[in-house]
This record gives structure tokens, C-alpha cells and sequence, in this order.
């Protein structure tokens, strides 16, 4: 197969990338990335010269280019990471984001769409897999402050923490209801998929997975901006109360999980992913701060003074929580690690590559966050 990953020099994107390349030496695998301040060729170092890797710098936005590149490379698949993708950024800037993620997936649809009916076997073997979230769904009430059993266990959440914050989860059937700019442009981006099936027969699958974290995600998300601040001992702005919950998935997961349904995924399905792994953002804070000070050999538990509680995020989503039993059921999938190993895996990782770190914060972009924040 010849496959267009978009958004390959991202967070998640590039450990797509990574592994179809490795796994795959018979497939050619194009990159396609505007490379925004997001993207950094940087994360894919270790497959760049692979004889099945290529790397294409363009804006999904461009329709003649993306039909082109479609034409020339024969593409038969197509796997959608590319998108403005931070909710604090949504919140200054919609436009953009209405821009890349509605327009930028339309653009992608109608590039397929027009290459795929044109050619003799149609959509035969071809494949449009677009990659959502799980906060098109808006957020879940936290109806259990304190805690309860969560209705499976997985591995990512068999370890000491193993609790949910409500009855509810996110499952395929439930109604959008986006809170963000990122998450309403997320949400129509996934309609138009979905259109594209139903009004042309384009073989689609969409999946909403929750929140990721592991190596290379851009430092001003939660889990390595915080690292890097303990490192550096600046304070970690906490939002409102700390007390919003997340469904963590190590990203190697998220990425075996769409290379699974990618091949054996049912079109026109959606499967959510998520390890049944919640977590209040202040004891995830604290798991963090814990396990860099080990790693740096500082008296655990010192840097607690870092927290500093900020003004709450506009319109802040109070608990995210996906049930994956779909996916786990019908194509097998399970997280594969224990959320205390991810964590001490990802916190090792941004200690040893503070290089990456300073060369992808530099310059530019700090004077954007420092923007972007001021007056918290
Ligand atoms: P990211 O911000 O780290 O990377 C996005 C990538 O897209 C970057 O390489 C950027 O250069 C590229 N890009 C942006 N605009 C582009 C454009 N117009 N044309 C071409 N390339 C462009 O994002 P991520 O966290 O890796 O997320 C990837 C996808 O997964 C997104 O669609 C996001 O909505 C979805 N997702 C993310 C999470 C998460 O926790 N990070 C969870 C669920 C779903
Ligand atoms: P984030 O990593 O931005 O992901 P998302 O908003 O897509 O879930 O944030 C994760 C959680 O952490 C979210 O509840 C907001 C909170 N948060 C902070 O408290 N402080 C911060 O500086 C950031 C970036 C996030």
C-alpha cells in the first residue's frame, strides 16, 4: 500500500509514522505536514533515510497539492493526524482552527473522494482513516468526587489508581456536544467524514481516543510542559481547582490501536480508545513532580511547592472518560502498559532529550506562550 499519514511530524502522528515505517518495509509511507510550530522533523530523526519513508512539507489546505501528491504517489490510504490540536490555543485563535480541521479534512476528502472514483477498482482496497478525540463528545459529570470501580480494568489502569469519577462514559452512540472551539472543529470535521461515506460510498472509519501523553507531545500540553517546568523549577499553573479529569493512554497504545483498525477496522465504524485510566489533574501532578524528583535524584516530593493554582480554563470540560469495550471486543485491542510504567517512561524520556525540548521551545515560541498566558 502506498499511505498519506497527515500530521506525521506531530505528537501522535509520529509514532504512527514510526511504526507503520518499521513494521511495514513494503508499504511507502508519505509524511504530509505544514510543519506549524507543533510539528518538528526532529521526532522522526530515527526513520528519516528508511527507503519507505518520504516527507512532503504542505498544508492539507491545499487541494491541487494533496490531489496531486494523491495522483503521483498512488495513494490507496489515508490516515488523518493533522490538526491545530490545543484547546487553551482554540480559545485565542478559532479561525485557524475551524480552518485546518474543518477545511484542511474536507480538503482531504474531496482529494480522495475524486482520485479513488477515477481509477477502475474504485474504493476497492482503499482506506480513509480519520483520527479524532474524545471531547467531541463535551464533558461526562463527575457524579463520584471521591471515586468508584471502573466497570473493567485494562492494563493501563490495574495499577495503584484504579478508580472512576462517574457512572457515564463515552461510548460510539452518544450525541456531540464540543465546548471548545477544538473540539466543535473536531466534531464537524468527523460530520464530514461520516458525510462522505454515507453521500459517496468514500470507505471511512473514525476513531475518538482520549487523551494521550509519552515522548515527543509539544511541551505547552499538560504532561511535558509540567515535567519541564519541575526540571527547571518554574511553577506549574494549575487550572481552577486541579480537580478536572482526564482518561490517560500511553501513545505507543494509541498508535498499535490504529494501526490495528486501520487493517481490520469495519468501514464505516467508529471505535473509541481509552484505557479506562482517569485521573484527576492534581494527583497526576503529583505522580509527575514525584517521579521527576526520583529521577533527579531530588527529595521526592519536594517541587510540591510548584503548584500554583490559575485562573480556570474558559468553558473547561470537567471529566472525559471513554469506554473502549467496542474496540477491545470486536478487534481485540488492550492498552499494553500499566499507567505507572508510562509515566515513568515518559518523565525518563524528557529528562534525557532536554535538548528536543529547548530546540522546539525556543526563540518564537516562548515569547507565544508567555503571550498565550498572560494574566493567569
Ligand atoms: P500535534 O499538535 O502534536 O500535531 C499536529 C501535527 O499536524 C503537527 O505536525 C502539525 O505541523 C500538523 N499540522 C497542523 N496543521 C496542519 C496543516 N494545515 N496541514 C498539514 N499539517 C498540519 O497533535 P497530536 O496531539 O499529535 O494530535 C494528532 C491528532 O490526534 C489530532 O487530529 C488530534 O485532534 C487527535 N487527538 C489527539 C489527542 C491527544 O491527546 N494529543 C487525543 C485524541 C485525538
Ligand atoms: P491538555 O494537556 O491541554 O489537554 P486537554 O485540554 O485536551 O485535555 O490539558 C489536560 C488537563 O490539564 C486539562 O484539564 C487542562 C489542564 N491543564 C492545566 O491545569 N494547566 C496547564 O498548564 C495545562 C496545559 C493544562
Amino acid at each position: 500500500m502506498n499511505i498519506i499519514i497527515t500530521g506525521g511530524a506531530g505528537f501522535i502522528g509520529s509514532h504512527v509514522v514510526r511504526l507503520f515505517v518499521n513494521k511495514y518495509p513494503q508499504y511507502k509511507i508519505i509524511n504530509l505536514d505544514k510543519l506549524t510550530y507543533a510539528g518538528n522533523l526532529a521526532n522522526l530523526k530515527d526513520i528519516e533515510d528508511k527507503p519507505n519513508y518520504k516527507f512532503v512539507k504542505m498544508d492539507i489546505c491545499d487541494f491541487d497539492g494533496v490531489y496531486k501528491l494523491m495522483q503521483d504517489e498512488h495513494v490507496d490510504g489515508i490516515i488523518h493526524l493533522a490538526a491545530e490540536s490545543h484547546v487553551d490555543r482554540s480559545i485565542k485563535d478559532p479561525f485557524t482552527f475551524a480552518q485546518t480541521n474543518v477545511m484542511g479534512t474536507l480538503s482531504l476528502l474531496q482529494a480522495a473522494k475524486l482520485y479513488w472514483e477515477s481509477l477502475p477498482e474504485k474504493w476497492e482496497g482503499k482506506r480513509f482513516y480519520h483520527i479524532s478525540t474524545d471531547e467531541v463528545y463535551g464533558a461526562l459529570e463527575m457524579t463520584h468526587p471521591e471515586g468508584i470501580k471502573p466497570p473493567f480494568t485494562t492494563k493501563a489502569s490495574s495499577g495503584e489508581h484504579h478508580l472512576a469519577y462517574g457512572e457515564k462514559f463515552f461510548t460510539e452512540d452518544l450525541k456531540y456536544q464540543p465546548h471548545s472551539p477544538y473540539s466543535a472543529a473536531k466534531a464537524s470535521s468527523d460530520h464530514f467524514v461520516r458525510a462522505f461515506h454515507d453521500t459517496y460510498g468514500l470507505p471511512t472509519i473514525v476513531t475518538n481516543c482520549s487523551n494521550n501523553y509519552g515522548p515527543y507531545q509539544f511541551p505547552e500540553k499538560l504532561i511535558p510542559l509540567f515535567i519541564n517546568n519541575i526540571r527547571h523549577r518554574k511553577p506549574l499553573p494549575v487550572y481552577g481547582k486541579g480537580e478536572n479529569v482526564r482518561d490517560w493512554l500511553y501513545v505507543e497504545d494509541h498508535a498499535r490501536a490504529i494501526d490495528l483498525i486501520f487493517h481490520k477496522g469495519k468501514v464505516a465504524e467508529t471505535y473509541n480508545i481509552g484505557g479506562f485510566n482517569e485521573w484527576k489533574n492534581i494527583d497526576i501532578i503529583k505522580v509527575v513532580i514525584n517521579t521527576v524528583d526520583r529521577l533527579l535524584g531530588r527529595p521526592e516530593g519536594q517541587d510540591m511547592d510548584l503548584i500554583t493554582y490559575v485562573t480556570d480554563r474558559a468553558g473547561h470540560d470537567m471529566r472525559y472518560a471513554i469506554d473502549s469495550s467496542k474496540l477491545q471486543r470486536e478487534l481485540g485491542w488492550e492498552p499494553s502498559l500499566q499507567f505507572e510504567e508510562g509515566i515513568e517512561k515518559t518523565v525518563k524520556w524528557y529528562l534525557e532529550n532536554q535538548e528536543w525540548m529547548d530546540n522546539v521551545t525556543s526563540g518564537d515560541y516562548q515569547k507565544y506562550y508567555d503571550d498565550m498566558y498572560k494574566g493567569r
